[in-house]
């Protein structure tokens, strides 16, 4: 196991009607902005429940913040944090309105162009204080410090994140994943078991305890992922759906092991080219990038596919291959299509578009190996066409 330092400060308030105890959470004389996206807080009841845990405080409300949060946007809502000189931030919404709002605390005081926080990947080490009230459970930005931020005008989505962007508090009641649409459930069950391959799809490295924790997170998406998709009310489901998503990207199963995020990497330019959604790209890139890499991931491929898919039969590459394939048919059974072409039809190039974007990057080493090179991503995302 490698060394590791591991500190998540985020307070977690998880379960039913939860939402109410939003008051006690943020602090005395605050002077607050509520993030939200394009509305369905407004429908849900959420935004009610929200409201009347804000009402003895001063509150700013700032909605429209699109899936894929827009830089052009934020700059809309980083200019009434000034003006409204906002001490408190409170994302209501799913990463994306989680994300946008870590990128307002950090460019608050940023004296820079804020795009710069994205393109310099600096550490964000402080940031003006913020909460949220999950309202979809998929990517984890509840209870991690990263955050994706996309701009329309360049065509780009860019991470960037730091031990200063933790949310505060994040309020979890798996009440309200019962008025999200089917794609986006399956959306967030796709995220959120790539969350995990990240992070668990590389190479042995005797960590044990980690290697079961992500198993164990992954079981329970596929254990969970027929109900909540058959019943989004069903509360059992709900909750364990909601809590695996936080956990698989809070930090706990990545301290101590190698971890990968080429698919993401790749995934992203995918979205911020033909505004696939996110979970969508990972269910694209996923099987061509382990089946390119098979040789240096066959190991814990292979475990994959014994412990998770109980394929006990054939060398490990035969069991490695196997487990891409069940994994393939899992993101099917979701409804998610797994080919490039199933999105887009004008998909020639893409591959070389994105390899040659790397090399300007500078990302011409990515993988838990640093040994993918821009010729290597073009090959894999052209096996994804
Ligand atoms: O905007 P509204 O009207 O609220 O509708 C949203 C949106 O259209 C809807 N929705 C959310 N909660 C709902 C609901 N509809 C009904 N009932 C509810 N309770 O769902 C749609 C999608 O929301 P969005 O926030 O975009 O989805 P998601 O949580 O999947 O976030 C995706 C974004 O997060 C980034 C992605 O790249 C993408 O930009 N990621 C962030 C990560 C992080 N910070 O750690 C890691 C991920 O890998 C990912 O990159
Ligand atoms: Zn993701």
């Amino acid at each position: 196991m490698n060394n590791f330092l591991y500190k998540n400060p985020t307070k977690i308030i998880f379960g039913k009607n939860q939402i109410a105890s939003l008051a006690k959470e943020l602090p005395n004389n605050a002077k607050i902005l509520m993030l939200y996206g394009g509305g369905s807080i407004k429908s849900n009841g959420i935004y009610d429940q929200v409201k009347k845990g804000l009402a003895d405080y001063e509150v700013v409300e700032f909605g429209g913040i699109p899936a894929n949060p827009e830089y052009a946007i934020l700059m809309e809502a980083l200019e009434i944090i000034k003006k409204e000189k906002i001490t408190f931030l409170l994302a209501v919404g799913g990463g994306s309105v989680i994300d946008g709002t870590k990128f307002l605390s950090a460019a608050a005081s940023y004296a820079g162009e804020p795009w710069s926080l994205l393109t310099d990947r600096k550490p964000v080490l402080a940031g003006l204080p913020f909460g949220t009230v999950l309202t979809l459970p998929a990517t984890g930005s509840e209870m991690n410090s990263g955050s994706v931020i996309t701009r329309a005008e360049t065509k780009e989505k860019l991470a960037m994140g730091g031990p200063g962007l933790f949310p505060v508090f994040s309020i979890l009641d798996p009440e309200v994943v019962r008025s999200i649409p089917q794609r986006q459930l399956a959306n967030g069950i796709a995220d959120a078991f790539t969350h995990v391959l990240e992070q668990y799809m590389t190479y042995p490295i005797g960590a044990l305890l980690q290697d079961r924790f992500a198993e164990s997170i992954l079981q329970t998406l596929i254990d969970v992922a027929p109900a909540i998709l058959k019943d989004p009310s069903d509360y059992q489901a709900a909750s364990n759906f909601m809590w695996s998503c936080t956990m698989a990207l809070n930090g706990l199963i990545q301290q101590g092991v190698p971890s990968d995020w080429a698919v993401h990497a790749m995934g992203h330019e995918l979205t911020a080219m033909y505004g696939i959604d996110h979970a969508r790209t990972l269910a694209i890139i996923a099987p061509s990038h382990y089946r390119y890499n098979l040789e240096s991931k066959k190991e814990k491929l292979a475990q994959f596919a014994e412990r998770i898919w109980n394929i006990t039969e054939g060398s490990v590459e035969e069991r490695a291959a196997a487990g891409i394939e069940k994994m393939v048919a899992f993101f099917q059974s979701l409804g998610i299509d797994t080919t490039l072409a199933a999105y887009t039809d004008s998909y020639g190039g893409t591959a070389q578009a994105i390899a040659k974007r790397f090399t300007l990057r500078g990302w011409t080493g990515l993988g838990e190996r640093g040994a993918l090179s821009p010729a290597d991503i073009e090959k894999i995302v052209e096996m994804s066409y």
